[in-house]
């Protein structure tokens, strides 16, 4: 920049002085005087009287006075030594600014004669001002990329002082890039130059701050300084460069969409656009771009969809940035993505055998698989089921696990199991699956039938309708299906002698027992047969049980008059002595009931007397005795008509017809039974009639006997006005009663009595009669004491 000198007032008013000199036409007659700025008050400049060829005198007498230029008095002149002296400090500067030489004219006029001097004063310039330079600081912009060798102009200082005192060199502080040139225009002027010497790195050294310094030529030279601020000016000379090549990240799966992968960061030395980066995914997999958004910008990467380990456990991308010049850098992202633990662990099954059958040692049940896509421990399963089941797992083959039985199983005890398997993984959380799987249990036939009693007892009346129910047994079998079919049958009869199949029939399907036929119970009390039941199974199980079926009795057979007989052509009569006491036995009607309990429990009652009044019956043992005194006038025959009822419902009864003749004589006490002699016994047909009642005392005691013994021999006569007493031949129902104090009947036997004369097989001996009786008068009368009889007691209890 140039510096504009602008003259002053003075300097104006000076030139203007000279320009009417010369107009005058006066030239330069003395001097020209020279002085050097700045000389002090009083300074001589030089002595006039001898320079203008006078007397001293004279300077005073003419009147010499110094007429100056302007208003300013720069000199003085002493009239009385003609000394010019300087009046004020002149400022060269001031007086002249940059023109050189500067030179002041005056004028010496004397007035006496008018005479005017033309003079010249020279005023020389001293190194009174330092170099200026008009800015504090220079600013400089240079390319970084500038060849060495470069010049770069800057502005010059400025130095008020002329000639050599003006400015005369510069000098730059020390740096490695710059020196500094001092150029010299054709009018004298010095500029400096800066010269690049070092290549300049914007990146390295952005700008530089140099001191330029400038010297005038005085001596000592004086100097000013300005400040240089060199700006570098970028040139995109670097491609972007990211902080690392390979940036590692892992991230969890499943992590939410915008969640935050990673900031790529890139630099550029540059400045400016040729700093600016953008991001870019490059050569980005179509996978890649759907799941990774990439902030131009910001570098940031974020999750544009969620990430699956399952489907993906990796990406590798590839980032570029690229600077507003079009260099570019890249980097490489290696996402790792982490499993979570997302999946459920998978149970496929393979193979399951359903229904097992049981009693079957170990075996497979079942055989599964087990997967879980997620790695590591959220991969790793333990597979397992309840723990009171007969089953085992077992792990078989990678992944694979069978289910066997522990042992053999029992239907019978349980036929189905729900077995759950639970599938855990290690991962966290735990994750499980569970499937459930039902074992059915098959039936083997390993069960017999079994009856529910292993004997029966069945009570049915005699006289029943044929094919009445009496009774049903029942059976169950463990096992199922046709192997729990049960068939009843009845099995083979262990006694030859009882009929049993026109007896009874059994419903095969269940188990019902019919009586085939009405029983009876006077031919047969009670029997007993096995029933059978066998299941459908193969082979058949079979079990058996006891029936016994008890016959009850029923009322059916009316009492039976043993004695007297009653259809006997001659019938007996009992001989009673007149003297005979009250109570004198007359005889004792003797019968039988073929039923048993209390349709054989009989009492005797007597239904008609010829008299009335004479007779009377013992109810409970037949017993026929006088009720009173007799006496001649009682007719001599008498005909007793005597009831015989038994207990049962209906009540059955028979009646019997006595007949009794009173004889004159005493009652005898005792009658003996005349000895039978053997011969004459064996000839005879016997009829013999027993009752025994036998009374149960105690346990200690077997029991005492009562017997009642009536023997009576009656054989046919020929002359038989009386009659003769027979019994059929042949089985004849007997009856013991028991006669206990209370009455009741406690114990009983039925007894059949074959009374025949002369059978060979004779095994019990006649008992004498314990009460006294007069012997029946029969016609040609017999009473024998009876040696043998023959029959078959079954006891019953
Ligand atoms: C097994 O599961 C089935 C179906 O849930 C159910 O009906 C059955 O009663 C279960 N059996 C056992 C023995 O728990
Ligand atoms: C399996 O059985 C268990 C126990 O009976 C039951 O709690 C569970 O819900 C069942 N699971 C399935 C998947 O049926
Ligand atoms: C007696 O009567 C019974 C039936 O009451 C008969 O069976 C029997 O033959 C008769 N006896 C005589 C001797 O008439």
């Amino acid at each position: 920049m140039e510096i504009e000198w602008l003259p002053n007032q003075r300097q104006r008013q000076v030139l203007l002085f000279f320009v009417l000199l010369s107009l005058s036409g006066a030239g330069a007659e003395l001097g020209p005087y020279v002085v050097v700025e700045e000389m002090e008050k009083g300074s001589l400049v030089a002595n006039l009287v001898k320079d203008l060829g006078l007397e001293l005198a004279e300077m005073s007498t003419r009147g010499a006075q110094i007429i100056s230029q302007g208003n300013k008095e720069y000199l003085q002149l002493k009239v009385q030594t003609g000394d010019l002296l300087i009046n004020e400090k002149l400022d060269r500067e001031e007086l002249c600014g940059p023109t050189e030489p500067c030179i002041l004219n005056f004028q010496v006029l004397m007035e006496k004669p008018l005479e005017i001097f033309q003079a010249e004063l020279k005023v020389k310039d001293i190194n009174d001002h330092s170099p200026v330079f008009p800015e504090r600081e220079i600013l400089l912009k240079i390319l970084e990329n500038s060849p060495l060798g470069n010049v770069f102009p800057l502005n010059n200082a400025l130095d008020l002082d002329v000639g050599s005192n003006n400015v005369q060199n510069y000098q730059i502080s020390p740096n490695s890039h710059f020196r500094v040139l001092t150029y010299e225009r054709s009018n004298g002027k010095k500029y400096p130059q800066l010269v690049l010497e070092k290549e300049l790195d914007r990146e390295e050294e952005p700008e530089l701050r140099l001191t330029l310094t400038a010297l005038d030529g005085g001596s000592p030279p004086l100097s000013g300084t300005t400040q240089v601020l060199i700006e570098v000016v970028d040139i995109n000379d670097n491609a972007p460069e990211f902080q690392q090549p390979i940036y590692k990240v892992q991230i969890p799966e499943n992590s939410p969409v915008g969640s935050l992968v990673v900031t790529v960061s890139a630099t550029d030395l540059d400045g400016g656009v040729y700093g600016k980066i953008i991001y870019m995914l490059f050569q980005a997999s179509e996978d890649v771009s759907k799941t990774l958004e990439l902030n131009p910008m910001t570098g940031e990467i974020r999750l544009r969809k969620q990430v699956d380990f399952e489907t993906v456990p990796f990406y590798e991308v590839d980032i570029k940035a690229t600077d507003g010049g079009g260099l570019w850098g890249k980097c490489t992202l290696l996402l790792q993505v982490v499993d979570v633990n997302d999946n459920h662990p998978a149970v496929t099954m393979n193979a399951l055998t359903s229904p097992i059958p049981e009693n079957s040692p170990e075996m497979v049940v079942a055989v599964f698989r087990v997967s879980d896509p997620d790695s590591g421990n959220n991969g790793k399963t333990i597979s397992s089921i309840q723990e009171d089941m007969p089953f085992l797992l077992k792990p078989s083959g990678k992944n694979f696990y069978t289910l066997k039985t522990k042992r053999a199983l029992d239907r019978e005890e349980r036929e189905e199991y729900n077995v759950t398997i639970t599938i855990t993984d290690m991962g966290t959380p735990r994750l499980k699956t569970q499937l459930n799987i039902t074992v059915q249990v098959s039936d083997i036939n390993d069960n017999a039938p079994a009856f529910r009693e292993t004997s029966y007892t069945l009570l049915v009346h005699e006289n029943n309708q044929p094919a009445l129910h009496i009774g049903s047994v029942s059976a169950t079998d463990k096992d199922s299906g046709t192997n729990a079919q049960i068939t009843y049958s009845l099995l083979p009869n262990q006694d030859p002698n009882l009929p049993l199949a026109s007896l009874v029939s059994i419903n095969a399907d269940n188990g019902q027992l019919f009586a085939l036929r009405a029983l009876d119970f006077e031919a047969l009390q009670a029997f007993e047969f096995h029933v059978g039941a066998t299941d459908q199974g193969s082979p058949a199980l079979s079990s058996q049980a006891l029936v016994r079926v008890v016959v009850l009795d029923d009322n059916d057979n009316p009492p039976f008059v043993l004695y007297p007989m009653q259809n006997a052509s001659a019938p007996c009569t009992e001989l009673v002595p007149r003297a005979a006491e009250q109570g004198y036995l007359v005889t004792k009607v003797v019968a039988v009931d073929g039923d048993s309990g209390q349709n054989a429990w009989l009492s005797y009652q007597l239904l008609k007397a010829t008299e009335p009044g004479l007779f009377g019956v013992w109810a409970h043992n037949g017993e026929v005795r006088t009720a009173r005194l007799l006496s001649e006038r009682d007719a001599a025959r008498h005909r007793l008509v005597v009831l015989v009822k038994d207990n049962g419902e209906p009540q059955l009864s028979a009646s019997v017809t006595l007949h009794v003749l009173l004889v004159d004589g005493f009652s005898q006490p005792y009658l003996p039974l005349p000895e039978v002699a053997p011969e004459r016994a064996q000839g005879d047909s016997l009829t013999v009639y027993l009752v025994i009642a036998l009374a149960s005392v105690s346990s200690l005691f077997l029991f005492s006997v009562l017997v009642f013994l009536a023997v009576r021999l009656c054989r046919r006569s020929r002359a038989a006005s009386l009659g003769v007493c027979s019994v059929p031949e042949g089985h004849v129902p007997g009856h013991l009663v028991d006669v206990a104090s209370t009455g009741t009947l406690s114990q009983s036997y039925q007894q059949e009595v074959c009374l025949k004369g002369g059978s060979a097989t004779r095994e019990f001996k006649f008992l004498k009669p314990i009460i006294p009786i007069l012997p029946p008068q029969c016609p040609e009368k017999e009473i024998e004491e009876n040696s043998f009889f023959h029959n078959t007691f079954g006891f019953n209890y």
